[in-house]
């Protein structure tokens, strides 16, 4: 898997250094220009898969990089990364949002709410970045997918019964929803339910499987909420203060 990592960054590069028209020669014709988003799009997808199962195999090892990190900063860039994928505009503008009004503002354009306390906005938190990635990445990617309009985000921090703290990060949508016989089911590897609409881009089914994972090698827990024509919410929690074992 890490021998893929090259290949793919060596034509990230190219189709960039073409869509930039980095050595300033003749103009793309719109078809052109057309074709590599495309290409990017699917290759910015494939880059994010073979990182994902990568973090898994890591995490399965015991690896976990905790750092501080304002939590706007873990969870910014997951969302911009998925919305992305199909409006690079909007994405960008995501991306650049340095407050949390202008955060909710964009969101909601795309039919995201952003449900979370101010104050927490540049609250710092010891966890580690590229799950966390992977987890909203994840749980968003699917919210896009299956919802029919909006996409309620909640994200809070809790106090434990310990008097610790958990990081609250719940992704809702209103789709379809998800019938109790599968609540199980979707967390495992390869498992996708029968999905007979035609304009739906299908996965892997690896997604949740490999973000429980990480999780539960957090120390957290993950929670569906869901019934058939209900939309689904998947709620996680993690807790806060745990130190990097050195
Ligand atoms: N928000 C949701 N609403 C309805 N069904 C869902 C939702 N999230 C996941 N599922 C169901 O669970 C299955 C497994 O989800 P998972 O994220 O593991 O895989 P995937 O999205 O199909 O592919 P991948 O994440 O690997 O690209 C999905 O194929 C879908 O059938
Ligand atoms: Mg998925």
């Amino acid at each position: 898997m890490h021998d893929l990592k090259t290949p793919i960054a060596i034509i990230e590069t190219g189709i960039n250094s073409l869509i930039n028209n980095d050595n300033k020669q003749e103009q793309l014709s719109p078809r052109q220009q057309k074709i590599l988003a495309r290409l990017l799009r699917s290759i910015k997808n494939a880059k994010g898969l073979v990182n994902d199962i990568l973090e898994v195999g890591r995490s399965s090892e015991g690896i976990i990089n905790n750092k501080w990190c304002l939590l706007c900063e873990l969870l910014v860039p997951p969302i911009a990364e998925i919305i992305d994928l199909t409006d690079y505009s909007a994405g960008e503008r995501i991306k650049a949002c340095e407050d949390m009004d202008s955060l909710i503002k964009e969101l909601s354009k795309k039919g995201i709410m952003l449900n979370m306390d101010r104050r927490l906005w540049r609250r710092e938190v010891f966890l580690d970045p590229r799950k966390i990635n992977q987890i909203v990445r994840n749980l968003m990617s699917n919210a896009i997918k299956f919802r029919k309009n909006t996409i309620e985000i909640h994200v809070d921090i809790r106090k434990t019964k310990d008097q610790g703290e958990n990081l609250f990060i719940a992704v809702k949508d209103d789709g379809e929803g998800i019938e109790k016989i599968y609540h199980r089911k979707i967390f495992e590897n390869y498992f996708q339910i029968e999905d007979d609409r035609e304009d739906c881009v299908r996965g892997h089914g690896l997604g949740l499987a490999g973000i429980l994972i990480l999780i539960e090698d957090m120390g957290g827990k993950m929670y569906l909420e869901s019934g058939e024509g209900k939309g689904a919410k998947f709620s996680v929690t993690l807790p806060l203060g745990l130190c990097s074992i050195s």
